[in-house]
């Protein structure tokens, strides 16, 4: 017989991402629409354990759709990985009425809501972090936006990386994951694309390949860099040693955070921001929302932690055939 729901919370943890307002706005007005009363919790777990929680109402959640970062506030949570930070939440969420909570995340967060499920109290994932590295879906929320705000920044890199004649290296966000890079290097048309899953660490490639594009006379090289390699300052420096090129780097960093969602972000949030609410008042726990084969669809959360995923060996192949480097 699965568990009634009277009140359900919602939390944003670890980065955040845009596109995580939405995803608040949904779970909110679609668990109100059931007939269950809504708990915000500020800052992520750390909020929990502080006991920041605040009543929402749908007028709780007007106006934020278009906006980037969390109303609720995210944090990271040393204690919460800890079992006694973890029993502490579950008693916290039932000293408050909580039944239940959509934890809006990644794959850390995923965890806290697994070791919630184990203290008793439902708990059902939504992914929401930009680095598109949570290997039971194909998309996670934020990352379109992070894209497009990446590859416009490298757009303008590239304009003053000709007029100079320079090599420009541009590090991208992504963890340990290359998502980002490998999207921004086919979307900018890079010369060089380095991802930490791909990535043999042989720097004379890279110079030998900009010196042999200088004598076909192209007048620039981008190089995108995921910050999963990074170094990239020092590794301007001995690639400007070896070549004579004049070569900067560019770490693009917190930008790629913010910005307002792209529509993309926000209609994957609110579809799954609403799927993560229905699970939750149906009675269903330690579940994530998932997107597969173009479906909205969900998983135990300990079968979705345990999915693996990789880059696409022929996407990485026409990466590096339309940037000339082969
Ligand atoms: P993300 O969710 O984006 O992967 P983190 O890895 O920082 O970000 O995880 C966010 C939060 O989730 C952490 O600060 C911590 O509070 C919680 N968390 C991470 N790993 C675990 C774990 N193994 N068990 C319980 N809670 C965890
Ligand atoms: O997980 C999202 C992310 O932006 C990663 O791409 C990046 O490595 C990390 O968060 C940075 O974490 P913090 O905001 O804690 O510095």
């Amino acid at each position: 017989m699965a568990q009634e729901m009277k009140t359900i919370g919602v939390l944003t943890s670890g980065g955040d991402a845009p596109g995580m307002n939405a995803v608040v706005r949904a779970v909110v007005r679609k668990a109100l629409m059931n007939g269950v009363a809504v708990k915000g919790i500020k800052k992520g777990y750390q909020g929990l354990l502080n006991e920041e929680i605040i009543d929402m109402k749908a007028t709780s959640v007007s106006d934020i759709i278009q906006k980037g970062g969390t109303i609720l506030g995210t944090a990271r949570c040393k204690e919460f990985t800890t079992e006694e930070g973890q029993k502490l939440g579950a008693d916290i969420c039932r000293k408050h009425g909580i039944d239940g909570i959509v934890v809006v995340g990644g794959d850390g967060s995923y965890k806290g809501a697994a070791a919630l499920a184990r203290q008793g109290i439902n708990t059902v994932g939504v992914p929401g972090t930009i680095d598109l590295d949570i290997s039971s879906t194909e998309y996670t929320i934020g990352f379109d936006t992070a894209v497009n705000t990446a590859m416009e920044a490298i757009d303008k890199i590239r304009d003053t990386s000709s007029s100079h004649e320079r090599c420009s290296i541009i590090e991208v966000m992504g963890r340990n994951a290359g998502y980002l890079a490998l999207w921004c290097g086919i979307a900018n048309g890079a010369e060089d694309i380095l991802l930490p899953e791909k990535y043999d660490y042989n720097e004379q490639s890279i110079i030998n390949n900009i010196i042999r594009n200088r004598k076909r006379g192209k007048t620039h090289h981008l190089i995108i860099n995921a910050e999963g390699i990074g170094h990239s300052t020092s590794m301007a420096r001995r690639i400007e040693a070896a070549t004579g090129i004049e070569t900067r780097a560019t770490i693009l960093g917190y930008m790629q955070r913010g910005g307002s969602p792209t529509c993309k972000d926000r209609y994957f949030a609110s579809i799954m921001g609403a799927y993560a609410a229905d699970l939750l008042c149906q009675g269903k726990s330690n579940r994530v929302v998932c997107y597969q084969k173009g479906e909205f669809v969900d998983h135990d959360i300990q079968e979705a932690l345990a999915m693996t995923k990789q880059i696409s060996e022929y996407e990485y192949e026409v990466s590096r055939l339309l940037s000339g480097n082969v």
